[in-house]
């Protein structure tokens, strides 16, 4: 383990097919006003709207809503929202939903006091708060992004055509509490259900495919993969079953709450890559990871060959007898590759909508990091993107 850090996550988790109860426990908490954010409408189709709402009545709040919030959540949406938790005052922002819902919560949270322009503060300049930030709480129906227990916020600028992701360093943006019952994900359509695997998937490799020390984290890592391998083959199989999706539910949140990045310097390039996708085509965000990763990684594996043959060997249990460390570290994505065609993946950015004329300006809008094996120059990026199409 190289590296200092320090290690707090503040939020509190209510797991389990009974955890809505404990909202009763948090809500009184928080003053009268709750400012409720969903998204579409699923959670009126399954119920779940209808068990919030009688809590919180229960607990005597004055309750205000943001509804509608969209997948890839828009800058114009979130003027609106702030103006809607403005009016209502709010004490608190309970987000009721998937990682869209949840981001859009925080990033309405750290705006309603906030005098300038959340775009340019918090997504151009990567500022941090200075203003007070209202808390955020969260009922989860949607197993993935890790918002729920991070203090990451993406937001789409459908004008610019960019969408992107500030993962704020203060705590006080994560939320507060958050309430994880893998039954409200039951109801999720399989697409959805798999681009959210993949996501999880993701999360792992972009902190695990960095540094060459002996970390901790990457034998972390390596075990939240394989769960997430194996429940994702019992979920595919029948999305019904409780316990493959409890374990994914669980994942995820692993996934992406700060710990398995301690000591790791992190990629995030299959990431900006996906969200430059998602910025031009608005798809689902864990297809357009999907689509990009198997050409990011065949490019970037000479640069950390060791770490693509561990993951072969320790994620994807390919033997290597007999075998050079090209060889193993190609099965092991071969592997990779064969995992994602079973979950009926998108695997090329094509089939996202994008188009040959629209490459140099999703290249254009990609972020470059450079905590990863490779730091990725403008014509890579651009030879990734059009292999990836
Ligand atoms: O809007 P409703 O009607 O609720 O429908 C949603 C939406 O259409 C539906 N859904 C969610 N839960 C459901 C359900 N349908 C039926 N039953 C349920 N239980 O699913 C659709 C997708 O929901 P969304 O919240 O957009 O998905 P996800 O959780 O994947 O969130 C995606 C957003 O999170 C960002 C992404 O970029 C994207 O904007 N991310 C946030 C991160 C973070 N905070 O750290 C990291 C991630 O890498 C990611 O970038
Ligand atoms: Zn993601």
């Amino acid at each position: 383990m190289l590296g200092n850090f320090t290690y707090c996550n503040p939020t509190k988790l209510y797991f389990g097919d009974d955890s809505l109860k404990y909202l009763n426990d948090e809500l009184p908490k928080y003053g009268k006003n709750v400012v409720l954010v969903y998204g579409g409408g699923s959670i009126k189709k399954n119920g779940l709207y209808d068990d919030v709402v009688s809590i919180l009545k229960n607990c005597g709040k004055t309750v205000s809503e943001i509804s509608g919030v969209m997948p890839n959540p828009t800058l114009a949406k979130l003027y609106e929202g702030v103006e809607i938790a403005r009016k209502a005052n709010a004490d608190l922002i309970l987000a009721v939903g998937g990682g869209s819902v949840c981001d859009y919560s925080k990033a309405v949270a750290v705006s309603v006091h906030c005098d300038e322009d959340p775009w340019e503060k918090y997504y151009v300049r990567f500022e941090e708060p200075t203003c007070r930030i209202v808390p955020v709480g969260c009922v989860l129906t949607m197993s993935g992004t890790g918002s729920e227990m991070n203090a990451g916020s993406v937001i789409t600028n459908s004008e610019t055509k960019q969408k992107i992701g500030h993962v704020f360093a203060s705590e006080e943006v994560m939320p507060r509490f958050s309430v994880l019952n893998p039954k409200y994900t039951l109801t999720l359509p399989k697409y959805q259900m798999v681009a959210g695997i993949y996501d999880i998937f993701n999360h792992i490799c972009e902190q695990y495919f960095s540094g060459d020390d002996d970390n901790t984290s990457d034998y972390i890592s390596e075990g939240l993969m394989r769960s997430v391998v194996h429940s994702s083959r019992i979920a595919n199989g029948n999305p019904q079953d409780y316990e493959a999706r409890s374990n994914i539910m669980w994942t995820a949140t692993w996934a992406l709450n700060t710990l398995v990045a301690k000591g790791k310097t992190t990629d995030w390039m299959v990431h900006m890559l996906g969200q430059a996708v998602g910025g031009y085509t608005n798809a689902t965000h864990g297809m357009t990871l999907a689509a990009v990763s198997l050409a990011y990684y065949r490019h970037i594996m000479p640069y950390g060959p060791a770490k693509f043959v561990r993951f072969a060997k320790n994620v994807w249990n390919v033997n290597g007898k007999g075998k050079t460390d090209e060889q193993i570290a190609n099965e092991g994505l071969a592997a990779m590759e064969s995992w994602m065609k079973e979950l009926g993946l998108v695997m090329n950015i094509s089939d996202l909508g994008v188009t040959g004329d629209m490459i140099e300006g999703i290249a254009d809008v990609t972020l470059v990091m450079d905590g990863g094996y490779k730091v990725l120059s403008r014509d890579e990026i651009v030879e990734v993107l059009k292999e990836s199409m």
